[in-house]
C-alpha cells in the first residue's frame, strides 16, 4: 500500500511528477473535477490545524470526493484510550485514504502498519511534515523557476520544526544546494540532520545572526518558535521572538529572493513584510492545496492497481 510518512518517500521524479500534476490542475481544474467521485478522505486530526486539514478537505471536494473528518483528538475516541492502530483499523472500513495529524513522531508510520488503504502523514510531532514539503516545492519551482543552485536559509526553530526537517530532506536531492541554518543555540537543527546533509554532500551554515547572510539568500524560510513543544514555558517565553523578520531587515536581500513560512506566524514575520512582493507564505497556502490534490490522485490511483 502506497502511504507518505517521510517527503524520502518519494522519489525525485514522483516529486517533479507531482509537481507537473499540480500545474495542470491549476491551468485546467475542470479535467479533475470528477476524479475522485465516490472516493472518501478520512482526515483525522490529534493535534490542531488550520492549513493542512482545510486543504486537504478542499482537495478532496475539488476531486468530486467526500470528506470523513476527526478535527479534534478530544472528540474522538482517542480520548477515552483508543490507540492509533485500532482508530486505523476503524477508519479503513469507512475511507479509502487517511491523512493523519498526531502529536507524536512516528504516530503516522504506526498507522501505516495497520492500514490497507493508503496513510497520508499531516505532520508527527516534531518529527516530519511531507505534505508542507510539497507545499514549499512547488511554491519554490514556480517563483524561482528550479530546486537547484539556490541557497536556502532556515530560521527559527531548527529543532523541532518538522517542516524543516522534512523540506531539508528533499533538497538533499537538489544540485548545488547550499543551507543557511539560523537559529538560538537552543533551537538548533539536531546532529542527526547535520550528519545526513553532511552525508549527501549539502553544502550548510550555522549562524544565530538573521542579518549575517541575508544578501546571499534565495530563499529565506522562517518558522515559528512552537510552544507546544516546549517543556518549560519560561525557555519559550525567552526564545519566541528570537528573531522578527522586518522590511528594514530586508533591505540587504535579494530583489528576487523569497520569503516563505509554513504558518502560523506569530511574531516572527511584521505585518508590513506582507506587503513586499517577496513575500510568497499565502501563495504557499494554495499552492498546498493543489499537490494535495496531486498527491492524493496519486495514492488512490497506486491503490486502485
Ligand atoms: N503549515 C501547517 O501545517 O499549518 P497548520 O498547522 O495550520 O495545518
Amino acid at each position: 500500500m502506497r502511504s507518505v510518512i517521510d517527503i524520502l518517500d518519494l522519489t525525485k521524479e514522483e516529486i517533479a511528477e507531482l509537481i507537473s500534476v499540480a500545474e495542470d490542475i491549476i491551468q485546467n481544474p475542470d479535467n479533475y473535477r470528477e476524479k475522485c467521485k465516490h472516493k472518501k478522505l478520512a482526515t483525522l486530526f490529534f493535534e490542531p490545524s488550520t492549513r493542512t486539514r482545510l486543504s486537504f478537505e478542499a482537495a478532496m471536494y475539488e476531486l468530486g470526493g467526500n470528506v470523513l473528518s476527526i478535527s479534534d483528538g478530544e472528540s474522538s475516541s482517542a480520548s477515552k484510550g483508543e490507540s492509533v492502530h485500532d482508530t486505523i483499523k476503524v477508519v479503513n472500513c469507512y475511507a479509502d485514504v487517511i491523512a493523519m495529524r498526531h502529536p507524536k513522531e512516528g504516530a503516522a508510520l504506526v498507522a501505516t502498519m495497520a492500514s490497507d488503504i493508503p496513510v497520508i502523514n499531516a505532520g508527527d510531532g516534531g518529527h516530519n511534515h511531507p505534505t508542507q514539503t510539497l507545499a514549499d516545492l512547488l511554491t519554490i519551482h514556480r517563483e524561482k523557476g528550479t530546486l537547484d543552485n539556490l541557497t536556502v536559509g532556515f530560521c527559527g526553530d531548527l529543532k523541532f520544526g518538522r517542516t524543516v526537517h522534512s523540506l531539508i530532506h528533499a533538497l538533499t536531492r537538489y544540485e548545488n544546494i547550499k543551507v543557511v541554518l539560523i537559529s538560538p543555540e537552543e533551537l538548533k537543527l539536531p546532529d542527526y540532520m547535520l550528519e545526513d546533509m553532511a552525508a549527501h554532500g549539502l553544502e550548510y551554515v550555522e549562524t544565530t545572526s538573521l542579518e549575517e547572510y541575508m544578501g546571499e539568500l534565495d530563499v529565506l524560510y522562517m518558522t515559528r518558535v512552537q510552544k507546544e513543544r516546549f517543556f518549560n514555558e519560561q525557555d519559550y517565553i525567552r526564545l519566541k521572538d528570537s528573531y522578527i523578520l522586518s522590511p528594514e531587515k530586508l533591505m540587504p536581500a535579494k530583489s528576487d529572493m523569497i520569503i516563505l513560512h509554513p504558518l502560523p506566524r506569530v511574531n516572527e514575520i511584521t505585518v508590513a513584510v506582507d506587503e513586499d512582493p517577496r513575500a510568497c507564505y499565502f501563495k504557499q497556502v494554495l499552492n498546498a492545496k493543489f499537490m494535495r490534490m496531486a498527491l492524493i490522485l496519486k495514492v488512490l490511483e497506486e491503490a486502485t492497481k
